[in-house]
């Protein structure tokens, strides 16, 4: 479906709920690879909270961080094998979430165990499935494939931020902002300015704008040198609920297939924590400069500049959102359009993935 400009002003968020929509039969990115060793360690994901470790072999564990006797997080505990101990009364699980032992006790034939996830270790992200097991498909992933490819240099993080995952996938769907919240990296008036093109195909999200004989933003210059005006595309891409790559290149002026733009990737992985707070992680893909350190680091600082301004404001605002639901507002903008039909579509996913269970 495309959406012409002329809905631009259409409040349809008015239609929208206020309450966070977590989908659970999906694949989420819980951790980078280097993150997760043999120690045990917890994160919370969609409110619940999991305990991941490698086995002997390195394949990723992921289990319920709660034991089933006492409630006691199994990530105070410690490996055992490729098992892994309670740190209270030293009940053993497997990495099926089956109890093996629990010392000076039989309750163990009538534990049910811990609930295991299905877990996909692609691309140095390891990814997790916290809804029905059986649906788990590796074909399901998100096209994260630019995370590690040939031909391609990536650096990466991941922040806290205390804000619904929503509201960061809303602002990643609308750049104007990168004006007024980014000015000392990638933002320049005619992002605000210059019209965008946002179209919706099933549960994807794409708003597009080509800004023509512009200045080149300060992170531009920083990584590729660039001191002249530049053509400079920016298409994001939201594939809902919480996977969204802003594709960024630049050309010289009236050179759309010069042979050496700046050309990069941002990939976004908004993990929801709990309600009200998400994993905000990221990585910027490249296909320029493969062996060089400065520009990593000129784009890791880049990125990890204009984040915690994003951070800044998002957790700002999910505490104004806590006094006044966002239907309340009475501003509009021709760039809400985008955010406004990604909400839409998640609403939708939500109640399709509740039709389906079982009763
Ligand atoms: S709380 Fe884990 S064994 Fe008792
Ligand atoms: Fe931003």
């Amino acid at each position: 479906m495309h959406i012409s400009r002329e809905c631009a002003f259409v409040p349809v968020s008015f239609f929208l709920g206020e309450k966070t929509v977590f989908l659970y039969d999906q694949w989420y990115l819980a951790a980078w690879d280097d993150e997760i060793d043999q120690q045990p360690v917890q994160r919370w994901l969609l409110d619940t909270p999991v305990v991941f470790y490698r086995k002997e072999a390195g394949q990723v564990v992921a289990m319920e961080d709660r034991c089933p006797h006492r409630l006691v997080p199994l990530s105070m505990g410690e490996r055992v094998g490729d098992n892994i101990r309670c740190v209270y009364h030293g009940a053993v699980f497997n990495p099926e979430g089956k109890c093996e032992s629990l010392p000076g006790s039989t309750a163990q034939a009538r534990c049910n165990g811990v609930r295991t996830f299905p877990i996909e270790e692609r691309w140095g992200a390891i990814f997790i499935w916290m809804g029905e097991r059986e649906k788990a498909d590796a074909g399901l992933l998100p096209p994260a494939q630019l995370l590690r490819r040939e031909g391609r240099r990536t650096v990466r993080g991941v922040l806290p931020c205390k804000a619904d995952y929503q509201l960061c996938v809303d602002n990643l769907l609308d750049l104007s902002h990168e004006a007024y919240l980014h000015p000392h990296t990638i933002g320049t008036l005619e992002v605000a300015e210059i019209p965008v093109e946002t179209k919706v195909d099933a549960n994807k999200v794409t708003v597009a704008r080509l800004m023509k004989n512009v200045e080149a933003p300060k992170l531009f210059a920083e990584a590729k040198g660039i001191d002249a005006n530049i053509d400079r595309y920016q298409t994001v891409t939201a594939y809902l609920p919480s996977f969204v790559t802003v594709d960024v290149k630049a050309t010289p002026v009236g050179e759309p297939d010069y042979d050496d733009p700046l050309e990069w990737q941002v990939l976004f992985f908004m993990t929801p924590e709990r309600g009200d707070s998400t994993h905000y992680f990221f990585a910027v893909s490249r296909g320029f400069g493969l062996d060089s350190e400065p520009i990593d680091e000129a784009l890791k600082a880049g990125a990890l500049k204009t984040i915690h301004e994003d951070i800044e404001m998002l957790e700002a605002q999910q505490a104004m959102l806590e006094t006044i639901p966002l239907q309340d507002r009475t501003l509009y903008t021709r760039y809400d359009v985008a955010p406004d039909r990604a909400r839409i579509i998640v609403d939708k996913m939500a109640s399709q993935e509740k039709e389906k269970e079982p009763t």
